[in-house]
């Protein structure tokens, strides 16, 4: 049993400190705001109680859970803790306070980690005393029910305290893959042209939302459509990470944010939080469907699968993973229905640089560039042949 510190009882934090209690750690759940960390506890109470009525916990199981989270607004129960993640507000200035206070509270041999999704582990772990023991520990939303979490080092981290931190997070039986400090780690990054390039191709005029959601699930196999999981997500949440990711590899325009998604973020067409997005989720609303062309459907998935290949392709050839890591990122956070390399594998990396070929061609765009790893690939396989 070790002694896990979670700071911040939003959607993240809460989530973190009921996989931490589930795997038998004792939790400090630390938020500035009582009212959120009764809100906090409330929902866990009721979340444990949907799993013993589910038959997924024991009744004694799920007392003892609760019993391990100690819910408090004071930063000085983190004093024993081994592991502290950090699940606060996405702000730069906010983390750097909150890890100094962590600092100066808990033992020299304690791991600190920050869930964020955008900022660096390098900027974060720059105010502290010791960086060498600061990594990033990057969970999905929903934390219990999704299999991922990258873990970061940092320029500074230690291998020993990597180590550490994924053996910990490991052995709470989620999949954790290791990735570089680099704006968008696995997921984040790889996955921006399912959503850029279906908003290009609506732009284009080539199809509307309906048919492109069609195309990929149809032909793809994913699960929900671009249009549809963006609306899931929310189309401000969405948009903000890809104008986050676009901003921080230098206005690359392979991560060019969509004129269509700001707009609808201006309007308010938030998606399904808000009863209307790319689709009308309002009652009696008609729904729409898709021109079930063949052609047209393989086209679109093609071109966007080619270009997640790309980005798969480019995340590999710049050492941010491992090629079995990057895989498994897009499976387990993300839940695409195969690993991107494995899919160039199995489609042939020749028919995966011909539809790049043909778009760089087309558009004379930057954004549709061939990643020299790939096209080395397909070089090696032609001069084995
Ligand atoms: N929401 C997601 O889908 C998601 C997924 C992965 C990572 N993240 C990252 O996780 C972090 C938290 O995101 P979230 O969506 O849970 O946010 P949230 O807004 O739901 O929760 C943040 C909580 O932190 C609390 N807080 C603020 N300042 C604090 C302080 N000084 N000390 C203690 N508590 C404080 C707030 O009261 C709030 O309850 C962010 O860095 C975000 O980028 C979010």
């Amino acid at each position: 049993m070790k002694n896990i510190g979670v700071i911040g009882a939003g959607t993240m934090g809460i989530g973190i400190a009921q996989v931490a209690a589930q795997n038998w750690n004792q939790v400090v759940l630390i938020d500035t705001n009582q009212e959120v960390l009764d809100k906090a506890k409330a929902q866990l109470e009721k979340t444990l109680f949907k799993l013993v009525e589910k038959q997924k916990l024991t009744e004694a199981d799920s007392s003892k859970i609760a019993s391990l989270i100690e819910f408090t607004t004071n930063y000085d129960s983190l004093k024993n803790a081994d592991l502290v993640i950090e699940a606060i507000v996405e702000n730069i200035s906010v983390k750097h306070s909150v890890f100094s206070q962590i600092e100066s509270i808990v033992s020299t041999s304690c791991i600190l980690a920050s869930n964020t999704s955008s900022l660096s582990i390098a900027s974060i772990s720059s105010v502290l005393k010791n960086p060498e023991r600061m990594l990033g520990i990057h969970f999905f939303n929903p934390a219990p029910l999704m299999a991922l979490v990258e873990i970061i080092p940092g320029v500074q981290t230690t291998e020993e305290v990597t180590i550490a931190a994924k053996s910990i997070i490991d052995s709470w039986k989620k999949k954790t893959v290791l990735v570089k400090d680099t704006p968008g780690f696995i997921v984040n990054r790889v996955a921006r042209p399912f959503y850029g390039e279906a908003l290009r191709i609506y732009e284009e005029g080539i199809a509307d939302f309906a048919t492109i959601d069609w195309a990929m699930t149809h032909f793809g196999g994913f699960k929900m459509g671009p249009f549809t999981l963006m609306d899931y997500i929310g189309n401000d949440i969405n948009y903000t990470v890809t104008e986050s990711v676009f901003e921080a590899f230098y206005f690359d325009p392979r991560f060019k944010p969509s004129f269509t998604q700001k707009r609808h973020k201006e309007a308010g067409l938030l998606g399904r939080k808000t009863g209307k997005g790319y689709y009308d989720y309002q009652e009696n609303a008609i729904a729409i469907s898709p021109k079930e062309d063949v052609q047209l459907g393989e086209k679109i998935f093609n071109r966007i699968l080619a270009m997640l290949i790309n980005e798969a392709y480019d995340a590999l050839f710049m050492q941010v993973a491992s090629r079995e890591d990057i895989d498994t990122a897009m499976k387990f956070g993300v839940n695409y229905p195969k690993g991107l390399l494995e899919w160039a594998d199995e489609i042939g990396v020749d028919n995966v640089l011909s539809t790049l070929t043909d778009l760089f061609e087309e558009y004379g765009e930057d954004r549709y560039r061939p990643n020299p790893l790939l096209k080395r690939k397909v070089r090696e396989l032609q001069l084995g042949n």
